[in-house]
């Protein structure tokens, strides 16, 4: 069974790699390292001992893709992970969020068309809840966003329900994703973003490292049990698993289906911060400082229907998260 991951040589993508290469896919990765590192290719090999095609490939460019459709022939199923993911970038410069997310999409598509591929697992993300009423969320729950990068997701998901309704042959799956973090356990892959990191995990982990001297936390007058705010993080390896069961049902089904996948536990930010210094037995000074703009107080998922459909339940828990992005992080130069 061969498997094309367009941006695979990302966090989330590099993780599944793994997975699916443990379990005797064949593993094809286009990416052109817009958001990571040729060294990851090395890892995924070192981890698995196990070899795969790679291609330095943009998925907005027509030549591109077809160069992998041609020379590849037979792609089972595509993994759409290839986007630029930055919240706050995508209010500074939409149009690249726009040209890069959507055409990617697109140009994917008309390729699967033209080499008769009809298998597609999306990465979308929670973020497609725009500003919950209530918790937890649930798939057939309004859908709304705050920011041009929400906006790409939620215009990807409608443009392949068109897809596949337009088709019956098709098989779409969309992933919305909640809050990964965490990394492999052999400390070799992990997330390790370009400049100053955006996200809570990432930042804490630098933190921990003494690149930056405190935490900051966004607000802590929120209805939340002790006012931070609340997310459903998830094991990186946890949600890499989804994609194997995500791709089984892709296989067995047409139309489109959309899942969550997270664990349904909401954490709060210092829930985070003293499993992390527990765990690690590392110190991370912080500060309250101002609410983020765009912040919700709560986002965690109902992930009954990954449970019941495809069979499909994070297992890790907050401390093995901590641990693992840790052991990942300590040991990078
Ligand atoms: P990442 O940035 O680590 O990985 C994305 C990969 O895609 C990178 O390797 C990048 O170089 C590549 N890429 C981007 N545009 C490309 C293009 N035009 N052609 C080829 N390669 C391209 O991000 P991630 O955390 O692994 O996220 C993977 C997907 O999941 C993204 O679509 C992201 O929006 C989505 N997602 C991520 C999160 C999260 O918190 N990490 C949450 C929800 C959804
Ligand atoms: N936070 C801090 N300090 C920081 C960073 C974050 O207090 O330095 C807080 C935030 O205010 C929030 C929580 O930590 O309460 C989580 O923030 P993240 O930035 O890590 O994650 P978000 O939930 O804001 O968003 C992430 C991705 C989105 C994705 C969403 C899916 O950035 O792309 O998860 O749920 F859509």
């Amino acid at each position: 069974m061969k498997v094309l991951l367009t941006g695979g040589a990302g966090y989330i993508g590099s993780h599944t790699a793994v997975e699916l290469l443990e379990n005797g896919y064949d593993v094809v990765i286009g990416d052109n390292f817009v958001n990571s590192k040729p060294e990851v290719l090395e890892k995924i090999k070192q981890i698995t001992g196990k070899n795969f095609k790679f291609y330095e490939a943009d998925f907005t460019k027509k030549e591109d893709v077809e160069n992998i459709f041609k020379t590849e022939g037979d792609i089972d199923v595509v993994v759409h992970f290839a986007g630029l993911k930055a919240v706050g970038e995508s209010c500074s410069i939409p149009v690249s969020y726009y040209r890069n997310n959507i055409d990617s999409t697109l140009t994917l598509l008309e390729m699967m068309k033209q080499y008769d591929c009809k298998n597609l697992v999306f990465s979308s993300s929670a973020t497609v809840y725009g500003v919950p009423k209530t918790v937890p969320l649930k798939e057939d729950m309004p859908t709304s966003c705050t920011n041009p990068y929400g906006w790409t997701k939620l215009m990807n998901e409608q443009i392949l329900t068109d897809v596949a309704k337009s088709n019956p042959d098709l098989s779409i799956v969309l992933l919305r994703y909640f809050n990964p973090i965490g990394a492999h356990a052999s400390g070799l892959i992990g997330e390790d973003p370009n400049g100053i990191p955006n996200n809570l995990m990432p930042y804490i982990t630098k933190v921990a490292k003494g690149v930056y001297p405190n935490l900051n936390v966004y607000g802590n007058d929120y209805p939340t049990k002790d006012g931070t705010g609340v997310r459903d993080y998830i094991h990186v390896v946890d949600l890499a698993k989804g994609h194997l069961k995500a791709i089984e049902y892709s296989l067995k089904h047409r139309g489109v289906e959309t899942f969550n996948l997270g664990t349904g536990n909401g954490y709060s930010v210092l829930d985070i911060v003293n499993t992390f210094t527990a765990v690690n037995h590392v110190n991370v000074p912080y500060q309250i400082v101002e609410r983020r703009p765009g912040d919700v107080a709560e986002c965690y998922a109902d992930a009954t229907k990954a449970n019941q459909i495809l069979h499909w339940k994070a297992e890790k828990n907050l401390e093995d998260m901590c641990k693992d992005s840790w052991n990942f992080v300590s040991h990078q130069s």
